[in-house]
């Protein structure tokens, strides 16, 4: 067998794909001692990381992994080619079928297996695994390397809600949470090596509920509060969260705990309670505003964003309409807008569809439109103010320029020294273009 030296990870979808991945980095740097190249040409085994939540994610992986085998493989057959995550777990087997050079297939919950599966990989014999054998993932992962002055932390794993729309329940599994003490000591290990934030990541993550020590379960309130003791970490966030699982005790855990960035996404999908029903949210959109009124009664000022799917099956025109005022009444700074993409196995696959879909484009255009002069609306009003920024790192454009991420979770850039990276500082706001913000340092500090 070939040495394997270099690791190309590419990676598509949610902040869990994001997580994994990394994951994946930390696992296989471990067995077969891989470093992470961003160069796929002089990698020996390339990796792809796969979404499947919409149907244009999905057709991606297929022509990004042919790219793979035209530019890469059919030169070097002995590199390894193995696909990963939601597209990963729905195909199986069957993925082999329409792309026969990828060599390992393994899914959301069995990356703690990669080693094994790319020993076999790597022995020609074609390597597939895509069971969930839950909790054991973790238990079999290293602990993770250093990544920045911002970590991500998965709680909780899967989904059982099953959103008549939503493939996710089917690609990563049923809801599980990890032990309060793995999430605790992971975001330990992350403070100790520099990261100042941590986001507790889950497809569900407000529906955390980790076994203590003492035999019982702390919720995602609990979780937050302890988080909060590890002195290090000056920031912490959540993603992403469902109504219906958003308790009272989490709303006021805004008013409790200061290090709780003040932005909360909460995807709501519609503003039809008919839609609702049919999408099997399990709430009212009146439930909806009472929840979200006494998150902005625990932290006036509070950043609300969220996700809408447009054209659901049956959607009217007064449906629609019924959205765009949500979007005023709730007071959104931004929304993630989709038009509604039938998953195969999902049971509004099943329902019948007659709006066409230019009807269904132009709708998403008109929340489009209302949607970014809100969030325009929302950037201009911080003109002028100072906000606390966790320094990440080198800004994408402009020399001499650091970025990092204000409270309400918007981007900003300015002129500092690279050395502050990994510190809060405080930043004025004094300029906003579509999607950045520029400000100017106003004072560095240490301590949070
Ligand atoms: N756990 C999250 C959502 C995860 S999927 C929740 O509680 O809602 C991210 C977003 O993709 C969803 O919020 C939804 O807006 C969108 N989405 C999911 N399935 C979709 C589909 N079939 N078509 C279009 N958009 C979809
Ligand atoms: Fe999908 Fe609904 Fe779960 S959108 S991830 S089934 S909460």
């Amino acid at each position: 067998m070939n040495p394997l030296r270099k690791l190309h990870l590419k990676t598509f979808g949610c902040q869990m794909n994001v997580y994994d991945s990394q994951r994946i980095a930390d696992v296989l740097a471990q067995s077969h001692g891989l470093e992470v190249t961003a160069d796929p040409a002089e990698a020996d085994v390339l990796l792809l990381n796969t979404c499947s939540i919409r149907e244009k994610a999905q057709e991606k992986v297929f022509s990004e992994l042919g790219a793979w085998w035209h530019d890469y493989k059919r030169h070097r057959p002995e590199l390894v080619i193995g696909v990963g995550g939601c597209v990963a777990s729905q195909e199986g087997e069957r993925l082999r079928e329409r792309a026969p050079y990828v060599d390992l297939v393994f899914g959301p919950q069995t990356i703690h297996r990669l080693p094994q599966l790319l020993n076999q990989a790597q022995g020609r014999r074609a390597a597939v695994d895509v069971s969930f054998p839950e909790i054991e993932k973790f238990d079999r992962l290293p602990l993770p390397r250093a990544r920045g002055p911002a970590a991500f932390v998965s709680v909780m794993e899967g989904c059982s809600k099953y959103c008549s729309f939503c493939v996710v329940p089917y690609t990563r599994g049923e809801e599980f949470s990890r032990p309060l003490l793995d999430v605790l000591t992971e975001v330990a290990v992350h403070a100790e090596q520099g990261s100042r934030e941590v986001t507790l990541l889950g497809q569900n993550v407000n529906a955390y509920l980790g076994a203590t020590p003492r035999g019982g379960t702390a919720d995602l309130a609990e979780l937050i509060r302890q988080v909060a003791q590890i002195d290090a970490i000056a920031r912490i966030r959540f993603t992403t969260s469902h109504p219906v699982e958003f308790t009272d005790r989490l709303s006021d855990t805004y008013a409790e705990v200061p290090k709780l960035a003040a932005h909360l996404h909460l995807p709501v999908q519609s503003g039809s309670d008919r839609i609702l029903r049919a999408m099997k949210r399990g709430h009212t959109v009146a439930e909806y505003l009472a929840k979200i009124g006494r998150v902005r009664q625990a932290r006036p000022g509070i950043s609300l964003t969220t996700d809408i799917i447009v054209g659901f099956p049956g959607e009217t025109e007064e449906d629609f309409a019924a959205t765009l005022a949500l979007v005023e009444a709730a007071g959104f700074d931004e929304a993630y807008s989709f038009v509604y993409s039938a998953r195969p196995g999902t049971p509004a696959a099943a329902l019948a569809d007659d709006t066409p879909s230019e009807v269904k484009k132009e709708r998403l255009g008109r929340l489009q439109t209302l949607v970014a002069n809100r969030s325009q609306a929302f950037v201009e009003r911080l003109v002028g103010s100072v906000q606390r920024v966790l320094v990440e790192g080198p800004a994408k454009r402009g020399q001499g320029r650091m970025q990092g991420r204000i409270s309400h979770n918007r981007v900003v850039n300015f002129a500092a020294d690279e050395q502050l990276a990994g510190q809060m500082v405080d930043v004025k706001i004094n300029a906003v273009s579509v999607h950045t913000l520029r400000g100017e340092l106003v004072a560095s500090r240490h301590a949070a």
